[in-house]
């Protein structure tokens, strides 16, 4: 339920007023475009927020303890900000307590509130509903306690949080795209310097669909992790091979990948290539985009897709399948999986006159061939974290 009304009345049903400042807030999903495991590799991605978002309302209190209400779950935490230590039990509530406890680390102070939230954000399918519950939680708390927090600070704190408090070694794309998402625009996001370009996605003739697969192997976190490690490990042999400073794969080219690859181990070698082949597809999608070469930039998702598949081994037979029926559809440029893999959705790009038949059959075929009903999202690009409204 995102109806702010709505909301407020059950705010004020759950909690007695405080008299103190009260407001509400909203952050998005993201689906990313083309960069996919280049973000802790402090490479290249190209997210866009979507129109799905997280909407939380809070008002301060008078004393150091928070209270939260998730609406979709019906469930309730409590917690002291006095006290903040990861809870086993209530995984979800180690998004809030992990960035009220990086919020204080940096700093600022902040007193107790009351919180209730609701997201239409899918679960568990790639679209970054963590990064968007982190990020609500540090700008409501920040707004609340009248905190100048800059978005790009925002966003580091939020991945601190999580990379901290909830145990997942991430990267900044979701958070950051999360703060700084922009309508009609994906974000062309450095990860290394931090510095980021819009790019224009206002061409009316394409739109940008999800496809979620429904699926998700428990193996993300752990493969994830695992593929760090393996990225550094080629970052190591490049150091000593090239010997000159090399912080990531980004430094590396592609001729002096091709010169050495032969002495890395195989599957090293195949990550590697995935990242640094990765990361210029990145910049030269953002030229296509640039010159409206849509088509250019279809054919680097799908390029992008199958490095992901063989090479970093990141996807899965349902997100496979799913591009490959996509690819098979009139009216498709581009297909690939998006996040971190092993189930999630695929990121499609198509002709906007195809849209109504494409979602027909691949609902249709999909289904037939796995048993699972997909479901398909049609996305502008939307906008990041925002007040909705700030009452003090
Ligand atoms: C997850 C992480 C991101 C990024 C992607 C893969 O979404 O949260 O930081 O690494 O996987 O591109």
């Amino acid at each position: 339920m995102q109806n702010l009304n709505k909301l407020w009345k059950i705010f004020n049903q759950k909690f007695t007023d405080t008299g103190l400042t009260k407001g509400a807030f909203s952050a998005p999903g993201r689906v990313n475009l083309i960069g996919e495991h280049t973000d802790y590799n402090e490479g290249f991605v190209l997210p866009m927020a979507i129109d799905k978002k997280i909407i939380m309302l809070g008002q301060l209190r008078n004393d150091r303890i928070v209270r939260v209400f998730d609406l979709g779950y019906k469930a309730e935490i409590k917690f002291s900000l006095d006290h903040l230590s990861p809870s086993k039990k209530d995984i979800w509530a180690n998004y809030l307590m992990g960035v009220a406890d990086e919020i204080q680390k940096a700093g600022y102070a902040l007193s107790g509130a009351n919180l209730i939230f609701s997201s239409n954000i899918p679960q568990r399918a790639g679209l970054s509903s963590s990064a968007a519950l982190e990020v609500v939680t540090a700008l409501t708390m920040a707004q609340l306690n009248l905190l100048e927090i800059k978005p790009v600070e925002m966003a580091h704190l939020c991945r601190r949080a999580e990379n901290n408090f909830v145990g997942v070694a991430c990267g900044i794309m979701d958070q950051y795209v999360s703060c700084l998402g922009q309508k009609n625009y994906a974000l062309f996001i450095d990860c290394r310097s931090n510095d980021y370009d819009l790019v224009s996605l206002k061409n009316h003739n394409y739109q940008i669909v999800i496809c979620n697969s429904k699926v998700q192997r428990g193996l993300v976190d752990s493969e994830y992790n695992k593929r760090k490690e393996e990225c550094k490990i080629a970052v190591e042999f490049f150091k000593h091979k090239l010997n000159r400073e090399i912080g990531a794969l980004r430094d590396i080219s592609i001729d002096e990948y091709k010169k050495y690859k032969d002495q890395l181990p195989e599957v090293i070698a195949r990550r590697a290539r995935h990242v640094i082949s990765e990361n210029r597809r990145v910049q030269t999608g953002v030229e296509a985009l640039g010159r409206g070469d849509y088509s250019a930039f279809g054919q680097l998702m799908i390029e992008s897709h199958r490095s992901l598949k063989d090479d970093y081994e990141v996807s899965c037979a349902e997100l496979d399948l799913l591009v490959d029926l996509a690819l098979k559809q009139e009216g498709v440029l581009g297909a690939r999986m998006t996040g971190a893999g092993f189930g999630g959705c695929t990121v499609n790009l198509l002709r906007r006159d195809y849209i109504d038949a494409f979602e027909k059959t691949i609902k249709q075929e999909y289904k037939k061939m796995t048993g699972i009903m997909p479901d398909i999202y049609v996305t502008p690009p939307a906008e990041g974290a925002k007040v909705l409204e700030l009452r003090q």
